[in-house]
């Protein structure tokens, strides 16, 4: 049986099988065995540079974990269970590795602040692979932007239509928000980057150390300030798990519409078939399982947030064994998130869309009639109420006939406002409607073909 480093000598017995069951964390935390190698090479430096080892050790150490390391990628390491963590898997790799003077690495450092140091190097390393997907993605929604500044479709609020608006609108909105969730990513990586190491347990330490050159050698801004705050902080878990749950919460609002535009009354998408399930009894369904998932694992991401707030709020100053539990916690938003990008990604990209339906749609739901109100409001010098009684009894004539609004003479126009004149009628047109919404960030073609130029120098 392995021996533990960190199971206390004084200790009459070894710990309970079922202590051993809720402590051991190695199958989760094993995803850190980079990071974790990589602060105890800077931490060895440190203490060769600083003189606490001497260089013979230092080196003895460094060379052992670069070995570890490279006997973990051939798949020649087998952790174990009883050794609890990556911390302590690693030490005693490195016992093997290197004979006793494997123990003088653990000088001024505990494992309380290199798992922070572990956890945070992960999150930087892992943000960046994040950062080039939603990258990608918005990429994917610029080119379907790029090919649809002219194709018309309905435009909701409430889910019913509102106006004409194009497709190149309806896909930028989402670039802004993915835009924005790439900056939330920034942010939080601008806090979080701030060196751990030295914190040691929770008082800091009575040995030498720098952490100026442990921070340069991981690549921080800088040192963490309160040693007791360091081993308990887990903000920049719960702000990236915030900043992940966002994503997922946009990128389930596309899911939506992509369950919603897919459905034979919308018709506005032709999902691809490698991308749609069908039914095990029903032979005409195609069904949307993938934009269905992300909606579904949003549910799971949002409470991962959550749970991480719940871990923190009751405990007291500084680390707890509580927080141990931050990494699986992490690990499955961001893998659930990675995959949701890459799902909804996929799905966009192979989909062709229905021009003729989405334009047969706006045509016959009377879309145009606030361009008719702004007409006599523009034109006529209306009060903005009274455009819209005439408009609105305009509206209830085209319901009870059954008839579009752009297809009334204008003949049939007067008898509504004897003022209107031939000009009104252009304005009744979809395709005029959205011409004309030039104000910045409007969805007239002129103005998202410049929306998009924008775009892409900011994003991509
Ligand atoms: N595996 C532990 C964790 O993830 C490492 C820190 C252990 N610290 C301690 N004092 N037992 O939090």
């Amino acid at each position: 049986m392995k021996k533990n480093p960190s199971r206390n000598v004084h200790f009459s017995k070894g710990p309970s099988e079922i202590l051993d069951a809720i402590n051991t964390s190695i199958d989760i935390d094993q995803r850190l065995y980079k990071e974790d190698i990589t602060g105890s090479i800077a931490h060895a430096r440190m203490l060769g540079k600083q003189k606490i080892i001497n260089k013979k050790e230092q080196s003895a150490i460094v060379s052992g974990l670069k070995a570890i390391e490279r006997d973990i990628e051939k798949n020649k390491v087998v952790f174990s269970k009883k050794l609890e963590d990556i911390h302590m898997n690693i030490e005693s790799l490195l016992f093997k590795k290197i004979g006793k003077v494997a123990g003088k690495l653990h000088t001024a450092r505990s494992r309380n602040d290199q798992v922070v140091t572990d956890l945070k190097l992960w999150v930087k390393k892992e943000s960046k692979i994040l950062d080039s997907e939603l990258k990608k993605f918005q990429r994917t929604l610029i080119n379907i932007a790029t090919k649809n500044t002219e194709t018309i479709m309905p435009g909701y609020t409430h889910l019913q239509i509102a106006q004409p608006i194009t497709l190149a609108h309806h896909v930028l909105a989402y670039v802004e928000m993915i835009g924005r969730d790439r900056t939330r990513l920034e942010d939080c990586l601008y806090r979080l980057n701030e060196n751990p190491l030295g914190a040691a347990a929770l008082a800091g330490t009575s040995f030498p150390i720098d952490r100026k050159y442990t921070s340069k050698e991981l690549g921080f801004r800088e040192p963490t300030k309160n040693a007791m705050d360091t081993v308990s902080d887990r903000d920049f878990v719960i702000e990236f798990l915030f900043v992940l749950s966002l994503i997922a919460v946009h990128l389930s609002k596309i899911a939506e519409e992509i369950v919603l535009w897919s459905n034979q009354q919308f018709d506005f998408i032709n999902l691809p078939d490698d991308l749609s399930t069908g039914s095990s009894i029903m032979p005409q369904k195609k069904n949307p399982d993938g934009a269905e998932l992300v909606r579904g694992k949003t549910s799971i991401i949002i409470s991962n947030l959550s749970t991480m707030l719940n871990i923190i709020k009751g405990l007291p100053l500084s680390y707890s064994k509580d927080l141990q539990d931050d990494k699986q916690i992490t690990f499955n938003s961001y893998d659930n998130v990675y995959l949701c990008i890459k799902v909804i990604n996929e799905i966009l990209s192979k989909s062709t869309f229905n021009k003729t339906r989405m334009k047969e749609l706006i045509d016959n739901s009377n879309a145009t009639a606030t361009d008719l109100a702004n007409w006599l409001v523009q034109k006529l010098r209306y009060s903005f109420r009274d455009a819209y009684i005439v408009t609105g009894k305009i509206v209830s004539y085209c319901s009870k006939q059954n008839r579009n609004i752009d297809s009334l003479s204008l003949d049939e126009l007067k008898k509504f406002d004897k003022n209107i004149t031939a000009d009104a009628k252009k304005v009744l047109s979809a395709t005029n409607s959205v011409k004309s919404k030039l104000s910045f960030g409007g969805t007239a073609p002129e103005i998202t073909k410049k929306m998009i130029k924008l775009v892409i120098k900011k994003y991509l």
